[in-house]
């Protein structure tokens, strides 16, 4: 992994004057303290491109783009980050040169080459005379040596220490064991994590093993899987199973299939099946859509066919559209997983039954049945639907979803966009813009949202004594919003002028980085701070109370449904009341 020297960066950044560096690709006028242009990233005819040169940044009231100078660079010139350093590094006479001897560069080969080391031990074990069993078992599941050895899967045999008695000889520190996340540390040594499973290596893009799942063979183990713990390499929800393998084939056929377990995937591939990832040892999660975003635009998922596979099915599917991306479902019959279905029924029928993929929402609705719904349950079925279309951000494919489940349910349309509209105005909702492309200026729009905002906002501005109120006043516990908390963690040790452009490069995600651009771009004098914080801090502080007395009220009325005595409820509700008006004071 190319690195540079943060004192490098750092230099680069002072050295490279963003009016100077955008002035070369961007005609800017100023207008008061800040110049504007046509946006270099989408179309548009009057400037919404705007550069703060005092802070060093920029940002697009129009598209939402923004960021330092270094962003600005990998934007235009499609470069990665280490690439943008280096050209601003030539153009201002700044030697980059990769660090060469840096603590946390080495734990990071270490631990590169521990799992290498680890993945060959394990392969080998699987290939030797004691793997024969498990080769075995394998071979009669339908698996073919090339693929055994392409994905380089193997055997930890049960014992306690086999790949720890074989790693120590390499000379590896402990604090790389400790990290590896393959060993547990006992009062009598170390012993290994993986004992009596098939190990199936977990590669990055770039196709280093970064952690491993493995199957219990032992058909009474209590945990089926095992997977690596989250460590240093390993970010379970960024992470596809397969994908550096399989990259190129989605991007060929415009679209991923979705599978769930690790048999499946290999059992696909090995037909020729290869536009395929695989979740490795999680639910999806937003930040693994955010991942699929980059190399796909449409997504089959294929999911058991039994209750928990459905289950899981929707709920991938709501966050892939919410995500921005086309969700179908390959429905699977009951007791089906893909891997069974390839094996039972083969191959060309599996490529069959992907011409007849389901919409999510039109699944949703099937397999509930929901047109036979009746009364309270049909209203909560829409009510819950509803709740999810209104957190998608894009406008369009909310009015799609809106029209497909009115025709499909016999609602009128009208009826359920008011519904709807209720539903977003609620607060309760995430992100959101109201099409993908306008600026996301309300990405915090609920009112404990803005709280968090406007504290961040304080943080970030002229007012020294303002901050300072802040940070007398206000724990980061209290911040919910995961970029906000970040944000205000850095911008409260800071006493004396604030390095904007710096902030920025703490942040890793395009998205993120665009957020804090905006929000550090927007000049917001607080009138009374004072006033302002408290309200905040109150806001903040009243949240979870609130939230634990609508739970309580659910509750409540659920126990009185059922007949039971909610009386000691009743009295929690007054006391969480109680305190909540002492709050208020
Ligand atoms: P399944 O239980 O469906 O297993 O879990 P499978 O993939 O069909 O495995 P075989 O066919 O019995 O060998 C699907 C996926 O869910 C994760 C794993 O990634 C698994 O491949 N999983 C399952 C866990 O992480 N832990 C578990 O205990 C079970
Ligand atoms: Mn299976």
């Amino acid at each position: 992994m190319a690195r540079i020297s943060q004192e490098t960066i750092e230099r680069v950044r002072n050295a490279a004057d963003i009016l100077d560096v955008v002035s070369r690709y961007v005609v800017l006028k100023r207008r008061g303290r800040n110049y504007f242009g046509l946006c270099p990233f989408h179309h548009e005819k009057t400037p919404s491109f705007s550069v703060a040169p005092e802070k060093e940044i920029y940002h697009c009231f129009g598209c939402g783009a923004g960021g330092n100078v270094f962003n600005f660079i990998m934007e235009y010139e499609k470069l990665s980050f280490v690439e943008a350093v280096k050209n601003l590094g030539d153009r201002y006479g700044i030697p980059v040169e990769l660090s060469r001897d840096k603590g946390a560069q080495e734990l990071f080969s270490q631990l590169y080459e521990l799992h290498l080391d680890a993945a060959n031990f394990y392969h080998k074990q699987l290939l030797s005379d004691k793997g024969g069993k498990t080769l075995a078992y394998l071979r009669e599941r339908g698996l073919q040596e090339t693929t055994i050895k392409q994905f380089k899967i193997g055997l930890a045999e049960d014992r306690w220490d086999a790949l720890y008695k074989e790693t120590k000889k390499a000379g590896y520190t402990p604090e790389v064991f400790d990290k590896s996340g393959l060993f547990s540390r006992s009062d009598r040594g170390m012993f290994d994590r993986f004992r009596g499973r098939i190990m199936f290596p977990i590669f990055n893009t770039a196709g280093k093993i970064i952690a491993f799942g493995g199957r219990a063979l032992d058909p009474g183990d209590p945990a089926k899987y095992l997977n690596s713990p989250e460590t240093p390499l390993y970010h379970k929800s960024d992470i596809f199973y397969g994908l550096h393998a399989t990259r190129e084939a989605i991007r060929k056929a415009g679209y991923a299939i979705l599978v769930e377990g690790y048999m499946d995937f290999l059992q696909l591939y090995q037909a020729g099946i290869r536009n395929l990832i695989a979740a490795s040892g999680t639910a999806l999660t937003e930040r693994h859509v955010s991942q699929i975003r980059k190399f796909a635009e449409r997504v089959v998922l294929v999911y058991d066919g039994d209750q928990a596979g459905v289950n899981a099915a929707i709920r991938a599917g709501y966050l892939l559209y919410k995500g921005g991306i086309e969700p179908r479902i390959l429905p699977l019959p009951e007791g089906l997983d893909p891997d069974d279905w390839i094996r039972e029924k083969g191959a060309e029928s599996f490529r069959a039954a992907l011409d007849e993929t389901l919409p999510v929402l039109k699944f949703h609705l099937t397999v509930r049945k929901a047109a036979a719904m009746t009364g309270a349950e049909r209203s909560r079925y829409i009510r819950d639907i509803l709740s999810q279309i209104a957190g998608i951000p894009d406008g369009i494919v909310r009015d799609d979803l809106v029209r497909e489940l009115s025709q499909e349910l016999r609602i009128d349309e009208l009826e359920l966009v008011k519904q709807l509209q209720r539903e977003r105005r609620g607060g309760r909702l995430p992100a959101e813009a109201d099409t993908a492309k306008t600026a996301p200026a309300d990405r915090f729009t609920s009112q404990v949202q803005k709280a968090q905002l406007e504290l961040v906002k304080v943080l970030a501005g002229p007012d020294r004594e303002a901050r300072q109120l802040v940070r007398d006043m206000v724990n980061l516990d209290l911040f919910t919003e995961r970029l906000l908390k970040r944000l205000s963690e850095l911008l409260m040790p800071l006493y004396d002028e604030i390095d904007y452009a710096a902030i920025i490069d703490h942040f890793e995600t395009k998205e993120d980085r665009e957020t804090v651009a905006r929000i550090l771009m927007e000049e917001s004098p607080v009138l009374d701070p004072v006033t302002t914080v408290r309200e905040c801090v109150t806001v903040l502080s009243a949240n979870p109370l609130k939230e634990k007395i609508r739970k309580a009220r659910i509750k409540i009325r659920e126990m009185e449904a059922a007949g039971k005595d909610p009386t000691e409820i009743i009295f929690e509700v007054a006391q969480l009341q109680q305190e909540l008006k002492n709050l208020g004071s």
